[in-house]
This record gives C-alpha cells, structure tokens and sequence, in this order.
C-alpha cells in the first residue's frame, strides 16, 4: 500500500500540476468511482483515506495522508494527494488497493478539483457496547491512535471553497455524540448551509445540533441501531443500560421532525443478530414501538460477522424472519433500508422496499 506523509505529498505538487494542468474542467469517459473523484474518510488510524470500503476480494482504503493529527491542509495540498488516484484512473491504471471493487463505474468524470463525499470516522470512545460492534472501540487501539479535533481543518477546508454544500457528510464512529467536538463540529455544517447529513448514533446521548438540524431539515438520515423491541433484549445486546434514555431521545428528535414537517429523516436500525434478536415478538415490539414513536423509516441489517461465516450454510429460517419484519413494516407503511448484509441473505437487489 503507499504510503504518504503531509511532506511527501507537498513534494510532488509541481508535477502533478503540471501533468493535470491540461485537463482541467474536461469531463471524460473512463472507469472510476465517486470516492476516488470527489470524496475522503477520516478514519480511527490517524489517517485519511479515499474510502473505508473493505472486503475480501480487494483491499480498498487508499491512502491520502498517513500520521494525521487534524493538521490544516492547504487546498493545493489536500488535491494534490486526491489527484494522484483521479490521475492514475483517468490513465486506466487504478490503485492497487481498488482491484475489482464493484463501485468502480464507467462514466464521464468531471475534472475538477471539489469534494462531495465526507465520511468522519476518527472518533475511537462509546458509549455502548454492542455486542456485535465492528467499531475498534478498545483500550488498545486509544493507546495507539492519536485522538485529535478535526473541526480547525473541515473549516478551513470549507472557507477556501473545497467542499460543496450538497455534500454527503457522514458521521459515524465510534459514537460521534460523545466526542467534545462533535456539537461544534455539526453545528458549523449547519450554519454554513449543508443539508444532506447523515447521524450514525447509538442515540443514549442527546444533541441539541442533531434537534436543531432535523428542525432546519438540514439532516438526510439519523440512523439509530435500536436492535431490539424489549428493554431486556437492548440490554443484552447493547450492554448498557440505556433503553429509557434511547426512546426518550427518540421521541424528541421525532418531535423535531413532525415540526420541520419533514418525513422518514429518522431510521431506527435492526441489525439481526441469528439466535439472540431474531423471535417474532422480539420484532413485533420494536415495530409497535417505531410506530408509537411516529417514526416511519426503519432498516433491516445483519450482523455482518455471522454473514462471513454463515453465508453457504441453509439460512432457511433466518431468510423466513427477515421477510416477516420486511412484511411487518408493509401494514404500517414504513419506508424500508436493507443494509448489504441482509440483501445478500434474502437475494434481493433493492436497497429501498
Ligand atoms: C461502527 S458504528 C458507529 C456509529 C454509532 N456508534 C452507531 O452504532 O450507529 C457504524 C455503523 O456500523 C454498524 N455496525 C457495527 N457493527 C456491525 C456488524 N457487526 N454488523 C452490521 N452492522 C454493524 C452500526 O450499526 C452502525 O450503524
Ligand atoms: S476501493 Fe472501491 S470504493 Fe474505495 S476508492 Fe477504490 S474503487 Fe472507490
Ligand atoms: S454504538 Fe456503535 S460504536 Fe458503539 S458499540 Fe454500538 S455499534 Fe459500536
């Protein structure tokens, strides 16, 4: 994998501008994706990164700056690193790290220098503990990942003019709501204008910016993974004790949403986790209680952990329970999200039922 430090990248402005000069504002056909062109991630391991797309049949993840610690990148700087990968697509010879990632698609790429993709995930600390986590929230990792506020350089980045406001900018974590940062770091998106947020929260803390942002109407989705219907089965999985507070914190954000006269904004996840969460009544509950909660957007995912292992065996029953809460939903009109996982699991393509 390569690897560059802030310095390395500076070092090679010249050629790569130089190189790129030409093309400027020229769209072309050729094969690429969207995080390649427009996007970044920062990640857990003081990096940042094109994407945080991982699999087994390509390595993804490729790197833009190593050693990260919320440094300012200057605008030249920062798409100069980007540059790099755009430039080696456009030539039709792609980073190691992307070989056959099925984002890559074949289109006209504009060649300019703008970013509409963010996804912030530098965030170690939660407040959970979900039993099926794939977030690196241990001890070990906070020893050996620097902790550092990201607010100083997204605002530089977005006073020169780097991101457009259309963006899709994405927290996740770790627990986003837990970190110091994070009210004045939503609060800056919201009052530069950005209206197309995405929230991953467990949802035990309460933001008065995710209020505030679902009132602006400034919120795409705020996905809260609930996991189950009953207090006791949100115990076990969450192992925390936080059912109250998390439907107590549920009904003021629904209560936001009914006042911005928006809909489906708010989506409670149900991530099935075989043989634990996966009984009828168990999602019964949970429905009767979206409902009650005016809530009309709910998802349906898998733990994907037990997918990689489980994926050839007969999945029969588990296939039965996802199409009964897939039908469930249908009685009370919710809109449904099926995450990768679960598709795979019932062979569908459709994302949104
Ligand atoms: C790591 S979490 C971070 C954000 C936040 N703490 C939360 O739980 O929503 C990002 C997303 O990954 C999902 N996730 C974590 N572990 C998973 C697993 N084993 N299978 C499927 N989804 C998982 C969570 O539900 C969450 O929506
Ligand atoms: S691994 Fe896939 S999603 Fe990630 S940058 Fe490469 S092509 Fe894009
Ligand atoms: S709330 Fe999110 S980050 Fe925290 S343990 Fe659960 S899935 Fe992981």
């Amino acid at each position: 994998m390569s690897n560059h430090n802030v310095s390395d990248i500076k070092n090679t402005i010249n050629t790569i501008n130089n190189n790129s000069s030409e093309a400027k504002n020229q769209s072309m056909v050729y094969k690429s994706c969207d995080l390649i062109e427009h996007g970044f991630v920062v990640d857990n391991q003081n990096c940042i990164r094109v994407c945080s797309i991982i699999n087994n049949e390509y390595l993804g993840q490729p790197l833009l700056f190593s050693n990260y610690t919320g440094e300012i990148l200057d605008k030249e700087t920062f798409f100069t690193a980007k540059r790099k990968y755009r430039e080696m697509t456009r030539n039709g010879s792609y980073p190691y790290e992307c070989t056959n990632c099925p984002r890559l698609l074949e289109k006209a790429w504009d060649n300019d220098d703008y970013i509409d993709n963010i996804l912030l995930s530098h965030w170690i600390d939660c407040n959970s503990r979900c039993i099926y986590c794939s977030a690196p929230t241990d001890e070990t990792l906070k020893k050996i990942n620097k902790y550092y506020n990201f607010t100083p350089a997204i605002k530089e980045m977005i006073d020169n003019g780097s991101i457009i406001r259309s963006a899709k900018i994405d927290f996740a974590g770790g627990e986003p709501t837990v970190y110091p940062e994070f009210e004045s770091l939503l609060s800056l998106f919201l009052k530069e204008g950005f209206h197309n947020i995405f929230i991953n929260t467990s949802g035990i803390k309460y933001s008065k910016s995710i209020r505030t942002a679902l009132r602006n109407n400034q919120i795409n989705t705020l996905t809260i993974s609930l996991d189950a219907g009953s207090k006791e089965m949100h115990k076990k999985v969450k192992q925390v004790n936080s059912y109250d507070k998390v439907w107590e914190n549920i009904y003021r954000y629904s209560e936001a949403q009914q006042e911005a006269k928006t809909k489906e904004k708010i989506c409670l996840k149900y991530i099935l986790l075989p043989n634990i969460n996966t009984k009828k009544e168990e999602i019964d509950l949970f429905l009767e209680k979206v409902a009650n909660a005016k809530i009309d957007y709910v998802a349906l995912s898998l733990d994907m952990f037990w997918w990689t292992k489980h994926k050839d065996d007969d999945n029969k029953s588990l296939i039965n329970i996802s199409n009964y809460f897939i039908e469930e939903t249908q009685k009370y009109k919710f809109k449904k999200y099926i995450y990768p996982w679960a598709r795979w699991l019932l062979g569908i393509k459709e994302i949104v039922v």
